[in-house]
């Protein structure tokens, strides 16, 4: 198991959608395994593959975010959302934009029917954060990420700090 670096936006490999996970082998429990400790070392409530750089349909989420909560490490391979009810907005984050937190608007629940680790078929029913991390992780399997959902303005004042903080690192 190993941490692996997380892309930070404008990285242009946050936009490049994912393909399928065809094969259910060692390698992929591995990825699983690396993405589940990236996202705790972060920490975060969850992690899509493309934010290590890996173009391909896998998440992880775990939102028992309280310090007596135990874990509860879901894994969604293949995923596809089914059903969106509702909206609500919700201050989110993501790990690919550290030291930002917006208002997005998402579906309220939503149900998903993904694949597990090791490829058993899966039917999900879920609201609150679940149905948040869900619907954003998701994105991030088609290359889409959180600034796509906010204004024009507010659009441009988070491309424009994280910008600023990307050049900073690459002359650092
Ligand atoms: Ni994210």
């Amino acid at each position: 198991m190993a941490v692996r670096p997380i892309l930070h936006y404008p990285d242009k490999r946050l936009r490049i959608p994912g393909k399928a996970v065809e094969a259910f082998d060692d390698e992929l429990t591995a990825l699983v395994d690396d993405m589940a400790e990236t996202m705790y070392a972060a920490p975060g409530v969850g992690l899509a593959a493309p934010q290590i750089g890996v173009s391909l349909r896998l998440f992880v989420i775990d939102v028992a975010t309280g310090p007596d909560e135990p874990s509860d490490l879901r894994v969604f391979v293949n995923p596809e959302i089914v059903e969106r009810v509702g909206t609500v907005c919700y201050e989110e984050g993501c790990l690919s934009f550290p030291g930002i937190h917006e208002e997005v608007k998402r579906a309220e629940r939503v149900a998903v029917r993904a694949q597990d680790a090791q490829g058993e078929r899966f039917e999900l029913e879920a609201d609150g954060l679940l149905a948040i991390a869900i619907q954003h992780e998701n994105d991030h399997l088609d290359g889409e990420l959180m600034i796509d959902h906010l204004s024009l303005l507010r659009r441009r004042l988070v491309h424009r700090a994280m910008a600023k903080r990307f050049a900073k690192a690459a002359v650092s």
